[in-house]
């Protein structure tokens, strides 16, 4: 088995640091690597805990059993100084014996003073850990580096392995497609939270599908998220669902390669959907993320202002932080006008929320693909809708009447309704100046309609289409409005 072995320790091993504060709630992880990087560099490895006293790790000669007098701190390191061989000393735990301890603090120091003669290492293991200042002049400090794709791709063997062996199935059925999207789910997280994830994802089915993906990014939605300002939506949608956009569709499906880097091109970095009310518009967002079988985050603006004043910034910056440790992802930008506009009383902090959020657009690195809707261009601001920002800006318009039909025989059908038995042709024609949301509208009133034992029929549907008066009548004028701002510099959707 190939682990993870950490280039921050692996190199600091190698320099004259005698005292190393490495932080991690993994210890036997950690003690792996470092055993590890021991045998690799011919040094002996001991480790100390305040219950099991010090011995030494893996192979090197076992110490005699004297663990009741290394067993206090003081003792440990009182044995550590006066060894004459060299060797690295990792200290489980040792925080909570630091602190007002001044024969401690001198005893490391003694030791560290010591290491150009004998170079013996300390390695401080600890969830946490800080260094009086006295020591820190001998010190430096590491973390162990998270598994790389191929490290993950490791993982995911082993405890395929590890299951097969377990249920006595010869082997584990994998998609390929699936465990190269798995890797990409699994990055960003400890060794031991991949090994779990990994683990699960097998074991619920025997198998490697994309049936694992959604639970294992919702698993590591929940093991990331501290913040609450961005959320994980479960409910992705299928484009078969969407009627009409078929530019957008397109434009998708040629990307799609080039987002999971899969082709030489530069990956497409996000759209901006712009429409009228009801077009579609947060329906088509998700469908992105179900079209790419991709973790779909939706950033809530609101939340960002409201949470405490002053921690805007904050929130903005660890929720994009938080989206990028998720990636590849779609991060959801609903009614964008929203979040950017909503200066208010401190105009600054719109202004420096914008500031922030175009810098990450422009210099992100990780596979976030923004989907920002909105359907009120005068409150976004100019800087963020000029040519670049986003790849394209997408204009959703008021369905046509082709796709009207379209969207019936999806909502008819969504509720049990054959469309077959619908001149949707006719029904289309009556609705015109519909919405998509608005047509779903008629569809579910018309059914509230039906007495007990009645089925809907044509006719019904259209008593229900004509008593609605849609939106593109009561807002004619701002609808015209957005149609002329989107001409030649939206496309259509
Ligand atoms: N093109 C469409 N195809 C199928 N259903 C549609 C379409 N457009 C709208 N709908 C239906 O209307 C509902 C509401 O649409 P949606 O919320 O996506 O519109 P929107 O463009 O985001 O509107 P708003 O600007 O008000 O946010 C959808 O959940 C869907 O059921
Ligand atoms: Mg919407």
């Amino acid at each position: 088995m190939q682990v993870t072995v950490s280039e921050d320790i692996a190199c600091l091993l190698r320099q004259r640091v005698p005292l190393i504060a490495l932080e991690s709630s993994q210890e036997n992880h950690a003690l792996d690597l470092l055993k590890r990087q021991c045998k690799q560099q011919g040094q002996t490895l001991y480790r100390w805990t305040l219950t099991e006293g010090l011995d030494t790790v893996g192979f090197g000669p076992r110490l005699q059993q004297k663990a009741d007098s290394e067993q206090t701190p003081v003792q440990a390191l009182q044995a550590i100084k006066a060894r004459n061989d060299s060797g690295v000393f990792v200290l489980c735990d040792f925080h909570c014996h630091l602190e007002g301890e001044p024969k401690i603090v001198r005893l490391l120091k003694d030791i560290a003073l010591d290491f150009e003669v004998l170079p013996k290492r300390i390695v401080f293991l600890s969830h946490r850990i800080e260094l009086p200042p006295e020591l820190q002049a001998f010190s430096s400090r590491a973390k162990l580096s998270l598994p790389t794709d191929d490290e993950i791709l490791n993982i995911i063997r082993q405890e395929a392995k590890r299951y097969a062996k377990q249920s006595g199935q010869q082997r584990i059925r994998t998609d390929a497609g699936a465990l190269k999207l798995l890797v990409a789910s699994l990055r960003g997280m400890t060794h031991q939270d991949v090994t779990r994830l990994a683990y699960h994802a097998i074991a619920d089915d025997g198998a490697i599908s994309d049936s694992d993906l959604p639970e294992v990014n919702s698993a590591k939605f929940a093991i990331l998220n501290r913040q609450g300002v961005l959320s994980y939506e479960y409910d992705t949608e299928s484009f078969a669902d969407v009627g009409g956009l078929e530019n957008f569709k397109g434009w998708l499906h040629q990307r799609q390669k080039a987002f999971v880097g899969d082709s030489g091109l530069e990956p497409p970095r996000g759209v901006l959907l712009l429409g009228v009310q009801g077009g579609g518009k947060s329906l088509a967002a998700k469908a992105v993320a179900g079209l790419w079988q991709l973790p779909l985050l939706r950033l809530d603006m609101g939340s960002i202002y409201n949470k405490f004043i002053g921690e805007s910034e904050k929130n903005l910056r660890e929720a994009l932080q938080q989206a990028e440790l998720m990636a590849p992802c779609v991060l959801w930008l609903d009614e964008l006008e929203k979040a950017m506009a909503q200066g208010g009383a401190d105009d600054g902090l719109g202004r420096r929320l914008l500031g922030y959020f175009l810098t990450w657009m422009a210099e992100r690195k990780k596979p976030v693909f923004l989907v920002a809707t909105s359907n009120d261009i005068q409150k976004l601001p100019a800087e963020l809708v000029r040519k670049g920002r986003f790849d394209e800006i997408f204009f959703v318009d008021l369905p046509s009447s082709d796709v009207r039909e379209v969207i019936f025989a999806i909502h008819l059908k969504k509720r049990g309704i054959n469309p077959d038995s619908f001149d949707l042709n006719r029904v289309a024609a009556v609705a015109e100046g519909f919405s998509g949301a608005e047509i779903e509208q008629a569809v579910v009133s018309a059914l509230y309609s039906l007495d007990d034992e009645q089925t809907l029929t044509e006719d019904l549907l259209i008593k229900a289409i004509v008593s609605t008066t849609p939106l593109s009548v009561v807002m004619a004028e701002q609808i015209e409005a957005l149609r002329h701002w989107a001409e030649g510099r939206a496309v259509s959707a």
